[in-house]
């Protein structure tokens, strides 16, 4: 079972409610959110109040991807915004073993991402902790950037270790997916997709959704 989760990075931020209710009616999961500090990534997006105005918007889980440094000292107020998910950059905690509990702490799903060079044996000793394994498969900061191929073998090398261990893990990929690199990755394991210039940038959202998806279950 393969789930989209649009990007509204790559929305019209003028009209960003219409933007997501067209893609929850196109047949997306999740609401994938991209929080930039300018900081821990080149760029400066949105926050926690962005998260609490589109929570009435949608019935869909919102996944608020952290790209900040520190993201401790925003986790409450993203929960409190509505966050279904939060994720943290490995490279980002310091404590991750406490980031994660912190998230879980306000009832949000909590999730750890790797950059594209990251090894996986970074995370193996939180796996038990964690719902969601975030892979980039970009450099973070930016949409609309080429998928980077050499991110596949570390998606099947953990999702062997989550079948090995019996463990209830989703797969995340996040960068450049479109209809042709999503397969690669489902064969690889990974569930979740992040589309954003994929969907965003067409003129027919619901068809490019549904052939992205269709793409990553064949
Ligand atoms: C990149 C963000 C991605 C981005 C994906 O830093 O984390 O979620 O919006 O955009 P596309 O699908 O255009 O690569
Ligand atoms: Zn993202």
């Amino acid at each position: 079972m393969i789930k989209i989760a649009p990007s509204i990075l790559a929305a019209d931020f003028s009209k960003l409610a219409e933007e997501v209710k067209e893609v929850e009616a196109a047949g997306a999961e999740l609401i994938h959110i991209d929080v930039m500090d300018g900081h821990f990534v080149p760029n400066i997006t949105m926050g926690p109040i962005v998260v609490e105005a589109l929570r009435p918007v949608t019935n869909l889980p919102l996944d608020v991807h952290l790209m900040i440094e520190n993201p401790d000292a925003y986790i409450e107020q993203f929960a409190k915004a509505g966050a279904d998910y939060i994720t943290v950059h490995v490279e980002a905690c310091r404590h991750l073993h406490r980031t994660i509990q912190l998230i879980r702490s306000f009832g949000v799903k909590p999730g750890v991402v790797l950059n594209p060079h990251t090894p996986i044996e970074h995370i193996l000793h939180i796996l038990e902790d964690v719902d969601l394994v975030l892979f980039m498969t970009v450099n973070p900061g930016f949409g609309g950037q080429k998928f980077i191929h050499s991110v596949v073998p570390k998606v099947k090398q953990l999702s062997d270790v989550i079948k090995e261990k019996g463990l209830n893990i989703e797969i995340e990929i996040d960068g450049g997916i479109n209809e042709e690199t999503i397969i690669p990755c489902a064969e690889a394991g990974a569930t979740i997709f992040v589309a954003g210039s994929a969907i965003f940038n067409t003129e027919n959202r619901e068809e490019a959704l549904q052939r992205i998806k269709a793409a990553g279950e064949s």
